[in-house]
């Protein structure tokens, strides 16, 4: 949601900080900008829509010179996605220009009061209230970063900002707060940005910043200090070890395929360190800093809540531990009932949702311990937490989560084995054919995966033209149907609902007519005579059935208009091919369809806003 690069340096900065806003795309935007430094003066150019058409402004431009620069890419909150609202913006007195990422909640009343200053206002954005602000702050002959700072102070809520002026061509300002921002150090070039791909082609030194912290940047010096008072702060870079090429397709058409294809080597990277196949046990070792949950609160959003579904189960019937899943948009704002002896566990890949966040932030004012699921290294929730356990996913680009959530379920599923070991409550057995499970599921996933495609692709051309369908499953395969629905929704617009399938007689059924297909998920587990039930309802009143099964065994026997037959694995494992399967079809839905895979329309990959 928004991208921001700032760069200094001796590099061209247009195609540079250009290039770094391509590769924070993923992130979702309508619309998009560009400030540069030359010849002592601030250039700014912006363009409603795709990157494309911004070059197509810059192209006929000369900008050669120009060594600092920052760009953005704007998700729409205050005012249409039109050019005059597209950053960056700039002051109407003292031509400073700024990106900024999130929502200023008293834009109203600063904007009021700075109109009666004589500030004038091009845009319907809170964006440009704060540039303003900062001018406004500025003393005659007074130091930028004093008056950026009294700016943000009398801000109040989410933010990561990026200003220049042109009294001081080569230096970049920025600052976080409750939305992410990195600094990168290079030799003779700094960089922040929104995330690490941006500047991953110039250096993978990376400062992890916090918030109420801000940042002088310029091609030779960084410094970090308090937004409170501006007393420096010392920071030590972080070496990044993943590389540019795991941010990229690698040959994929797209990233969500790639990243479908990524799950194999997900679950082995979740597993490392926390499986023993020799030995038949697993653990999770960062569980050990913590006691013994009474109870578990699983919040989260879209797939990540999801995947806290799914775990649900499994954490209750393995480890004994009563637990509820809750929405974070929903628990941040009800006043939650929690007791001391609660784990507050929040999923999140990017670890920067805005709900997550604020949901984590109750959690722990009302005294509970909170444990931090991520995949993203140093974001805002990994701090935050008591606890961080990381999901090793490597970096997800595409809006559409995948592999974060097959690796959240691995850790998941650990975790449910871990606590059941402490608690006593977990037969041996289980942990037998969990651990040797997990141990052969990423090849017999890998093998699987072409095949369970080529299905897809078939499906998908059978039946994106339908206005809707269901996805319908019981116990482990409920969040799965949400979760396919979810997809479809996302990629493909076509409408899409998952269901528990034992619920549809209570009222969804009545949808059911020969042009609605239904996707039973139903694989050979000890549901299956129920979802075998629904099924028939279904079919009784003439509803195409795509069914997802396994092998045909005596007694298992299913007929619909379509059976998709995946692999067979141990219990839980079952979901992490049923979970492809829908990934794979949403795809197909929508490649057929000539839809935006990567960035789908009004969506964005990290949800700063509430
Ligand atoms: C956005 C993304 C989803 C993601 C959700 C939660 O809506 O488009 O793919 O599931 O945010 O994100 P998180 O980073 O907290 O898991």
């Amino acid at each position: 949601m928004c991208g921001i690069i700032g760069y200094t340096g001796h590099r061209p900065a247009v195609p540079l900080v250009v290039e770094g806003l391509r590769r924070l795309e993923y992130r979702g935007y309508d619309s998009s900008g560009v400030c540069f430094a030359q010849n002592n003066e601030l250039r700014v150019v912006r363009a409603e829509g795709k990157l494309r058409l911004l070059e197509d402004k810059l192209a006929v431009m000369e900008h050669s010179l120009a060594t600092t620069a920052m760009g953005h890419t704007r998700w729409a909150t205050h005012g249409a996605p039109t050019e005059d609202n597209a950053h960056p913006h700039r002051s109407s007195k003292g031509d400073l220009c700024l990106v900024h990422n999130g929502i200023i909640e008293n834009y109203q009343e600063c904007k009021s009061s700075l109109i009666a200053k004589g500030f004038r206002f091009s845009s319907e954005t809170d964006t440009e209230v704060l540039v303003n602000c900062v001018a406004d702050e500025r003393a005659p002959g007074g130091s930028l970063l004093e008056a950026f700072a009294r700016a943000l102070r009398k801000a109040i809520g989410a933010y990561a900002v990026a200003l220049i002026s042109p009294e001081e061509p080569d230096t970049v300002y920025a600052a976080r707060h409750s939305a992410p921002l990195l600094l990168g150090v290079g030799a003779g070039e700094n960089f922040v940005a929104s995330d690490i791909p941006a500047f991953l082609p110039y250096t993978r030194d990376v400062v992890f910043l916090k918030d109420g912290e801000i940042v002088r940047i310029t091609p030779s010096s960084w410094e970090v200090f308090s937004l409170e008072d501006l007393r420096p702060i010392a920071k030590q870079p972080r070496r990044i070890e993943w590389d540019l090429q795991s941010a990229q397709k690698g040959g994929f058409r797209h990233f969500m395929l790639k990243e479908i294809y990524e799950q194999p080597r997900a679950v082995t990277d979740c597993a490392a360190g926390r499986v023993d196949a020799a030995l038949l046990d697993a653990r999770v070792p960062e569980l050990d800093a913590l006691p013994f949950p009474g109870r578990l609160r699983i919040v989260a959003c879209g797939t990540s809540f999801h995947a806290g579904l799914w775990a649900m189960p499994l954490i209750e019937s393995w480890a004994g531990i009563p637990t509820a899943v809750e929405i974070a948009s929903e628990f941040r704002y009800r006043d939650p009932l929690l007791t001391p002896d609660e784990l507050v566990l929040v999923i999140s890949q990017s670890g920067e949702t805005a709900d997550t966040l604020a949901a984590l932030r109750i959690a722990r004012h009302k005294g509970c311990r909170v444990l931090g699921l991520c995949n993203a290294l140093g974001s805002s929730i990994a701090r935050e937490a008591d606890v961080v356990i990381y999901t090793q996913a490597g970096p997800e680009i595409s809006v559409a989560s995948t592999k974060a959530m097959s690796s959240q379920m691995i850790v998941l599923l650990l975790m449910a084995l871990h606590w059941g070991k402490a608690g006593g409550a977990l037969p041996g057995e289980t942990l037998r054919q969990a651990v040797t499970g997990i141990s052969t599921l990423p090849s017999l996933l890998e093998s699987a995966l072409p095949g369970i495609q080529a299905e897809a692709r078939t499906f998908a051309a059978r039946y994106s033209s339908c206005d809707g369908m269901f996805f319908l499953g019981r116990g482990q395969c409920y969040p799965l149907a949400l979760e396919g629905a979810l997809k479809v929704k996302e990629l493909s617009y076509i409408h899409a609902e998952g269901y528990a399938a034992g619920e549809m007689k209570h009222g969804p059924i009545a949808l059911i007519e020969p042009a609605f297909p239904s996707f039973f998920l139903a694989p050979h587990d000890e549901l299956f005579p129920k979802t075998k039930s629904n099924l028939e309802e279904v079919q009784a009143r003439r509803g195409p059935v795509i069914a997802l099964t396994n092998p045909p065994r005596p007694g298992m026997e299913l007929r619909a208009d379509d059976i998709w037959i995946l692999p067979e694995a141990w219990g839980p494992l079952e979901a992490f091919l049923l979970l492809p399967a829908l990934q794979l079809f949403s795809y197909e839905a929508a490649t057929y369809l000539g839809k935006d895979v990567d960035q789908p329309r009004n969506l964005a990959k990290s949800v700063t806003v509430e």
